[in-house]
């Protein structure tokens, strides 16, 4: 029985590549078959710094998977540059490096199963409304760019070719369900991080559990800013040397948050408790290198899941039950509970 199951699981498990017919040169092409009696297969092609006078689109196997175009100072992306047969069938490609300055509106239309997206380290100041339109993805990076603001209308559905545009102000929710036809419910990563972003940008409603906003020249947040990202887990917003205010409840709505990274941002000096309120789900504040000095003694009362808060340069602090007391039958577990720090005198 361990044996078959063995040779199960290794059948299962085994990946091999194969030398790929049609591979463009200057690209690395490789075939993973996975499954019992390798029965899957995918694609892997690997196209990077192909060297200059590259015409675009590169031929691709029909079957491609994955596609890495880095660094290939491919410029402004045109409507055919990603149209080629086998671009259809992508469901990952990293564009990172290529001297991005715009998307045209159509360009990415063809990739109708795309899933993460890489437009890292390009000079993307903005792009068309609906331009990811009908694409079903989950993870983009547009970090390393040039946005001064983001707008969620480039998740936005084409009806007859013409973008719908995407009105959420007044907390018109209905509308997101109605207009964006659940496109944006895929959506689940998005990295802004080094861009020139000036506030924090407008996302109410996509369904991100994963966003990064590090080293932009935010230097406020204002109260209800993450409103209505429920599903968000973990939110980056660390390195932000401009960063002095963050409003109370500026977190509010982020009712699933399990992490907030505010790391690394100097000038920020003090913080009330109230900018907690509805972080009902934190395990894990991250102060390091930040101004904030201390923390208020009813920590605890405004974030009642955090399991670790760090400060400083390497201060810690963790809930701990207080010695000495044997009520918890009693309900009095929260009053039992405090933040202990590896320093003296952090909690006032
Ligand atoms: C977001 O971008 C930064 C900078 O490029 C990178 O360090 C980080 O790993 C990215 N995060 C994700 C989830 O891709």
């Amino acid at each position: 029985m361990a044996l078959l199951l063995c040779l199960g699981l290794s059948l299962l498990a085994s990946v091999q590549s194969s030398a790929v017919k049609n591979c463009h040169h200057g690209c690395h092409c490789e075939v993973e078959n996975f499954g019992l009696f390798n029965s899957f297969s995918l694609t892997r092609v690997d196209c990077r710094e192909l060297g200059p006078d590259t015409s675009m689109p590169i031929p691709i196997p029909l079957d491609t998977a994955h596609l890495d175009l880095s660094s290939n100072a491919m410029g402004p992306l045109s409507d055919t540059m990603l149209a080629g047969p086998g671009y259809t069938t992508l469901v990952s490609l990293d564009l990172s490096s290529n001297l991005i300055t715009k998307v045209t509106p159509n360009a990415l239309s063809k990739l109708r199963y795309l899933e993460t997206l890489d437009l890292s380290h390009n000079n993307l100041e903005s792009l068309s409304p609906s331009c990811f339109s009908g694409l079903p993805l989950v993870e983009i990076d547009l970090s390393h760019n040039s946005f001064q603001e983001f707008d969620m209308d480039v998740f936005a559905t084409k009806v007859n070719g013409e973008p719908v545009s995407v009105d959420l102000s007044h907390n018109k929710l209905v509308s997101v369900s109605t207009t964006l036809h659940g496109r944006v419910l895929h959506i689940q990563s998005l990295n802004l991080s080094s861009n020139r972003l000036l506030r924090v940008p407008r996302l109410a409603g996509l369904s991100l559990r994963y966003l990064n906003l590090d080293g932009n020249p935010i230097a406020g947040i204002k109260e209800g800013a993450f409103a209505q990202l429920k599903d968000l887990v973990y939110l980056s917003i660390s390195g932000l040397h401009e960063l002095q205010e963050i409003e109370p409840y500026s977190f509010r709505g982020l009712q699933s948050l399990q992490v907030l990274d505010l790391s690394n941002n100097p000038q920020l000096k003090a913080l009330s408790p109230a900018v907690f309120t509805g972080l009902d789900s934190l395990q894990e504040l991250i102060l390091s290198g930040s101004g904030v000095a201390s923390l208020p003694s009813n920590m605890l009362t405004h974030l009642p899941s955090v399991k670790s808060i760090t400060l400083g340069q390497s201060i810690h602090c963790w809930r701990t039950q207080k010695q000495g007391q044997f009520h918890r039958q009693l309900g009095q577990v929260q009053h039992n509970e405090v933040l202990n720090c590896n320093v003296e005198g952090i909690v006032s």
